[in-house]
């Protein structure tokens, strides 16, 4: 099969996949990785069908939404790219994307045993996907989505919190600007990405500000 025709009949299972996802998890999140990692890749030497499928794929099933179960996606991706007779050192080096480019897996140096400049780039489209105006929108989606409070100056962010509290947590929204969000500028993989990021981090401060400036709190 030609590469774009695989492309296309990758896109077309995701997207199916994706029906009821939960609105940041969706297959325009899908669509917006997947157009940042071919922007990436035009300034990166890099395998670009591998890229594309992982960007395609990186959020097939996340273990968010099946009970913390880490290994349906990949093996979902791997059923799915075996079934369109791809080859193996390709469905090897996406598979091991979709495992290990996880914020959680890549937050610790420990658990991360694999990388790649394939992974990099997909990795970064996936963070600036979670920060900026999009990751603004998309933060506060989770959390409806979750119930939580918008914001609450008796609960201040946490950084200590260990991995498995951070998951526990029912936080308001905002303190995940301060655990995560914040953060993200700094873990950026290319000179691309981390320009983008440079931007869009730029922008949630600016947000902030005003918001604070709104509910009357001083930062
Ligand atoms: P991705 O699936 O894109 O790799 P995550 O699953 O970590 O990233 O998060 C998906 C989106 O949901 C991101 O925009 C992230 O900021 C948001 N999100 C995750 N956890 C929280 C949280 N505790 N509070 C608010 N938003 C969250
Ligand atoms: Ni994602």
């Amino acid at each position: 099969m030609k590469n774009d025709q695989l492309v296309q009949s990758t896109i077309d299972f995701v997207k199916k996949e994706l029906q009821n996802a939960e609105g940041g998890h969706d297959w325009f999140h899908i669509e917006r990785v997947f157009n940042t990692s071919k922007s990436i890749l035009k300034q990166e030497s890099a395998n670009s069908l591998v890229v594309q499928l992982a960007a395609l794929l990186h959020d097939i099933a996340d273990p968010k939404f099946h009970n913390g179960n880490e290994n349906i996606g990949p093996s979902k991706s791997r059923e799915f790219l075996e079934s369109q007779s791809v080859d193996k050192e390709i469905i090897e080096h996406v598979v091991n994307i979709i495992k290990h480019m996880s914020f959680k897996n890549s937050l610790d140096n420990n658990g991360a045993s694999f990388t790649s400049k394939e992974l990099q780039i997909v990795q970064d489209a996936d963070r600036l996907d979670a920060i900026g105006a999009i990751g603004i929108a998309r933060a506060f989606n989770y959390g409806g989505f979750k119930n939580r409070e918008l914001y609450n100056p008796e609960v201040p962010p946490n950084l200590q919190m260990s991995k498995e509290e951070y998951k526990k947590s029912n936080a308001p929204t905002i303190n995940h600007f301060y655990e995560k969000l914040l953060l993200l500028k700094d873990k950026m993989n290319t000179t691309t990405g981390k320009k983008i990021a440079q931007e869009r981090h730029r922008f949630m401060e600016y947000f902030l500000e005003q918001f604070y400036r709104e509910v009357g709190i001083f930062k």
